[in-house]
């Protein structure tokens, strides 16, 4: 078992405040265009981003490299500034308060922008002080010790491993207690074992109340972790829905069925359906659930005379809508378990 790394267990005051609207994130018709320099061309980021983040959701925000996700977070980490649209946290506009909207905010950037000749405590201290967190109500031991860094507090940042100022940077998001945390690959490039401690620390805080946003490359992660799901393409809201409704969207099941004796011809009727027959022997039958009733498929089976001793079904992840929807440059971004094979050099 990798050890927890426990978060601290909430006080009174803890918390995103009540009576917050029941919007976190509000995007309308935002739009980014990067001005080209030295005679290289414009570069349109993001075309016109409308969204909306429930409070209290877990919300992915998914999407091929390039295709935008960075440069939402920066805007409203007010690392970037945007070229039209409208952008609220809470209801507060970032065009008429964007110190209140900061304040309302914790953003984990994806680039790791630490000082190297700071260490952890003093990292958060001045984070804190930026915030106008009062001393008597700064959290930092409390902070570090969540995020495992209670060790190395002293350490200046520059001799932390990579995973380690992943952590830093995420502490840095929470000193002024943020009702949302937006998170841009935070586990990107870190070990299962941390990768697990995110996890668990993030749905820690969801659990409390506040609203996480989080872009992530590991399709299973946002898969487990989300339960509203944005994809991003070329700038463009690709879909956005619940979860389980984008899965479902794709409206299509597959049945394995085993049989007692398969003939080396499928009969007519299974053809007819799009009955396959598998290498191992098994029949395959892809069909649309809003058309045909599972039921149906295995009534015909029987009819052609076949007798059923096993059947499975299989249905298609996040992963297969993402590749889907975002055509097949998606395909440069494996599974997780494939991405945390030790990168060369
Ligand atoms: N500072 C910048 N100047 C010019 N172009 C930029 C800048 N930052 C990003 N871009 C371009 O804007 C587009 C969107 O980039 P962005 O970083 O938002 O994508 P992303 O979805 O976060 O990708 P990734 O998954 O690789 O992090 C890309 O084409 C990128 O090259
Ligand atoms: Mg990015």
């Amino acid at each position: 078992m990798p050890t927890a790394v426990p978060f601290p267990s909430p006080t009174p005051s803890d918390g995103p405040p009540s009576g917050l609207p029941p919007v976190a994130i509000e995007l309308r018709g935002l739009r980014k265009i990067y001005r080209g320099r030295d005679g290289r061309p414009d570069k349109e980021a993001l075309r016109g981003i409308d969204l909306l983040v429930p409070r209290g959701s877990f919300f992915g925000l998914l999407g091929p490299n390039g295709a935008g996700k960075s440069t939402a977070i920066n805007i409203l980490a007010g690392l970037a500034i945007k070229s039209a649209g409208s952008v609220k946290v809470f209801g507060i506009d970032l065009d008429r308060h964007p110190r209140r909207l900061r304040r309302a905010i914790g953003v984990v950037p994806q680039e790791l922008n630490l000082d190297p000749f700071f260490t952890p405590r003093e990292t958060l201290e001045l984070q804190a002080g930026l915030y106008g967190v009062p001393k008597a109500e700064r959290r930092t031991d409390e902070i570090l010790a969540a995020l495992g860094l209670a060790e190395v507090a002293d350490a200046y940042a520059r001799s932390l491993s990579g995973g380690m100022r992943r952590r830093l940077l995420v502490a840095k998001a929470l000193v002024h207690r943020p009702p949302v945390v937006v998170l841009d690959e935070p586990t990107a490039g870190v070990d299962v074992e941390l990768r697990r401690s995110l996890w668990r620390y993030m749905r820690e805080l969801n659990a409390q109340g506040v609203t996480i946003v989080l872009t992530t490359h590991y399709l299973e992660e946002a898969e487990q972790l989300c339960d509203r799901i944005a994809i991003i393409d070329h700038g463009r809201v690709v879909a956005c829905d619940e979860k389980w409704a984008l899965v479902r969207r794709l409206d299509e099941k597959e049945l394995l069925i085993t049989v007692d004796a398969v003939p080396a011809e499928l009969p007519a009727a299974l053809s007819a359906m799009g009955a396959v027959r598998e290498p191992d022997g098994r029949i395959r039958i892809r069909y649309r659930p809003s058309r045909v009733r599972a039921g149906e498929i295995l009534d015909r089976i029987r009819d052609a005379g076949l007798s059923i001793l096993d059947l499975a079904t299989r249905e298609p992840d996040l992963e297969e809508l993402f590749l889907r929807l975002t055509g097949s440059r998606a395909a440069a971004h494996p599974r997780a378990s494939e991405r945390l094979a030790p990168a060369p050099g």
